[in-house]
């Protein structure tokens, strides 16, 4: 078995095409995506356009989620750019994916954690607004019950994987479209990737086990930059641009 795991996309369909190439090129042809497809100051209808054409295993992310069920008072206004891109068609696509997948019976997939599209899993954040790789206590408490051997998370847009100690494996793919953001749960804070460059993974099952490779793919972040400057988002304008926010 051997499949791309992405997520994260955010409107931004330049870094999507750019990874579904690198993907093509890898001779790969199954991939599951972990959501949060669109929100973010760039094209969602692109975006959607694309991943619905593509025969990918989808679960929605909270931002999806937004777009699609929130009233426009309520969504942020990168939801709001997105809401007011979408086809129906598309909105009606976004609405009935799942919350969460299970890929080939062997691979859980999921936005954030088992129990909410909006919570992280495999960091934390401090009260001063610092972002840490959580404890493997907490980690492993969000996968009680959870029977596969890999699990498949995106939402902190940070590439990462653990082992459990049970020997399950917990991956996040990082975020092909949004390389910083800042947000206000469960205290402010800025994440950035310290990377303009496209990121998914690669993953194969080798004798038993999971063998995971993270990928990180060059494309045209500037044309996105200016597309976020056009669209008066400046925090992502920058962190597209350089991969932080600045
Ligand atoms: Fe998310």
């Amino acid at each position: 078995m051997r499949f791309a795991a992405l997520g994260c996309v955010h409107g931004n369909y330049l870094a999507l095409e750019a990874v579904l190439a690198d993907i093509k090129t890898q001779g790969i042809t199954e991939i599951v995506n972990l959501g949060d497809m669109v929100s973010g100051p760039l094209d969602a209808n692109r975006t959607a356009g694309i991943m619905m054409g593509i025969n990918a295993t989808c679960v929605r992310g909270n931002h999806d989620r937004y777009v699609t069920d929130w009233t426009l008072d309520e969504m942020y206004p990168s939801d709001r750019l997105a809401h007011s891109q979408l086809t129906a068609a598309q909105m009606e696509w976004l609405r009935a994916l799942p919350f969460s997948a299970i890929y080939r019976d062997e691979v859980y997939c999921v936005h954030a954690t088992p129990d909410d599209d909006n919570t992280y899993w495999m960091e934390a954040v401090t009260p001063e607004g610092v972002v840490h790789m959580a404890d493997i206590e907490s980690i492993e408490a969000k996968a009680a019950g959870i029977a596969e051997s890999l699990i498949l998370c995106a939402h902190t847009h940070i590439a990462r994987s653990v082992r459990l100690r049970d020997g399950r494996m917990i991956v996040n793919p990082g975020s092909v479209g949004g390389p910083g953001y800042r947000d206000v749960a469960p205290y402010p804070h800025t994440l950035e990737v310290g990377t303009p460059n496209a990121c998914y993974a690669i993953i194969e099952k080798r004798e038993g086990r999971w063998d995971v490779t993270f990928r990180q793919v060059p494309y045209d972040h500037e044309a996105m930059a200016a597309l976020a400057r056009k669209n008066e988002s400046l925090a992502w304008a920058s962190a597209l641009a350089t991969g932080w926010i600045r």
